[in-house]
């Protein structure tokens, strides 16, 4: 039957189909994937979310049991307020915080707050592509900016600003970009912030993966100089666990808290409540710091290993992006190899990486391919690059 469905979300775009053979290839237990960017299970703390869960039952159960406030749970917000003082921003308020569904429904509602179709909104080139993906639903056209190895390209982003005032906002990832795994340098991110200073364009900054640092020093959230032209996305995914899809946003924009709150309340009501307790007895409880510490450290080991085993089974010309810290590598093969290619061989022998084309909005035939290192053990780490280096190594000779 053929039923009358809007323009919007026609067919799965082109980023929509990666992200589901991503989330495909991390559900199957016969491949050894790369390709998502999913916590090591190891770092769960099972048992202390067990007793936070009791805790909260027998202390609040019908808190937890029954509908709730949009904004979200009130310690919750608190904590995540506090938390913005690490980051070196001192004024927020736990009024300025709305709980999200993961930080992905906050780039959701970000769209549908702020893109009317043809709007402009400009990215990091290359960029997150689940954000690609949510922004494509409202219809934007899309302006990129070059990544360096320092950060985005400041000519070119002021060069942007300039030319297109009236862009809705700019979506940037300070630290630990995906897919590349750079993090602006300081220099980028004080000439970022003279480039905003002086436009009106809303700075989108998403920081999923500042607290997994294992070297140098972060910069602080661009919220500390940009005041309210700056909203802040943020996610206990990759700190704490992901099943519980718990995100925020944090904005300090009277108008555009109370646009993306109503939009929240029309897609949920709010985010799911038991979660949210459990998740703020677990913060109080328990010392998060040393959780993250912990992480870091297991993170350092593969990135280590996976750096290492790269190093060793790929081809000459290969290049690797440097990284301090978050979950990602980011290769580049020589003689224009597809990664496409690369990626389709390398899943028919049972490996799976995240081509680089889907996270461009306009380059195609890339030979850049994103690669996860959190998410396996050590012995997968080395059967599965040594396959991808044979695969690689085919594709150079062909
Ligand atoms: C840059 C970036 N933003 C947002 C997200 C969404 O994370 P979540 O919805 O789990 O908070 C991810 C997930 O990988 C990401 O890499």
């Amino acid at each position: 039957m053929k039923l009358n469905l809007s323009d919007r979300i026609t067919k799965p775009d082109f980023q929509g189909e990666f992200t589901a053979s991503i989330l495909a290839a991390a559900a199957s237990p016969d491949l050894i994937s790369f390709a998502g960017g999913l916590p090591n299970p190891v770092s769960f703390p099972i048992p202390e979310m067990e007793a936070a869960t009791k805790k909260v039952l027998e202390q609040n159960g019908v808190t937890a049991l029954q509908y709730s406030s949009t904004p979200g749970w009130p310690a919750l917000r608190q904590w995540i307020a506090k938390r913005y003082e690490t980051m070196g921003v001192k004024d927020v308020s736990p009024d300025d915080i709305i709980i999200t569904n993961g930080s992905q429904q906050a780039l959701a509602m970000v769209g549908a707050a702020l893109i009317n179709p043809g709007d402009k909104v400009i990215v990091e080139d290359p960029t997150y592509l689940v954000a690609l993906q949510s922004f494509h639903v409202f219809d934007p056209v899309v302006l990129t900016v070059t990544m360096n190895p320092d950060g985005i390209d400041c000519d070119e982003l002021a060069e942007t600003i300039k030319n297109n005032p009236e862009a809705k906002f700019a979506y940037l990832i300070p630290n630990f970009q995906n897919p590349t795994g750079l993090s602006y340098s300081q220099e980028v991110h004080d000439k970022v912030v003279e480039i905003f200073k002086e436009s009106n364009v809303l700075l989108l900054e998403d920081n999923p993966y500042r607290e997994l640092r294992f070297a140098g020093t972060a910069t602080d959230s661009f919220g500390k100089e940009l005041g309210e032209q700056c909203c802040m996305l943020g996610t206990f995914s990759k700190i704490v666990t992901p099943g519980m899809r718990i995100g925020w946003i944090c904005v300090r924009n009277k108008e555009l808290h109370d646009k993306l709150l109503s939009y929240k309340a029309t897609a949920d009501l709010h985010t799911n409540i038991f979660s949210q307790m459990v998740l703020a007895q677990y913060l109080a409880d328990n010392d998060v710091d040393e959780h993250i510490e912990k992480t870091k450290a297991l993170y350092k080991a593969k990135s280590d290993l996976m750096v290492a085993c790269l190093k060793k089974y790929l081809p000459a010309g290969c290049e690797l992006t440097p990284t301090e810290g978050g979950m990602f590598l980011w290769v580049t093969m020589p003689n224009n190899i597809s990664a496409v290619e690369l990626y389709r061989k390398a899943l028919d022998k049972g490996v799976a990486i995240c081509p680089g084309d889907p996270f461009y909005e306009y380059k195609r035939n890339v030979s850049s391919f994103r690669i996860n290192y959190s998410n396996s053990t050590d012995e997968a780490i080395e059967k599965g690059i040594k396959i991808l280096g044979e695969v690689c190594e085919e594709l150079l000779n062909a």
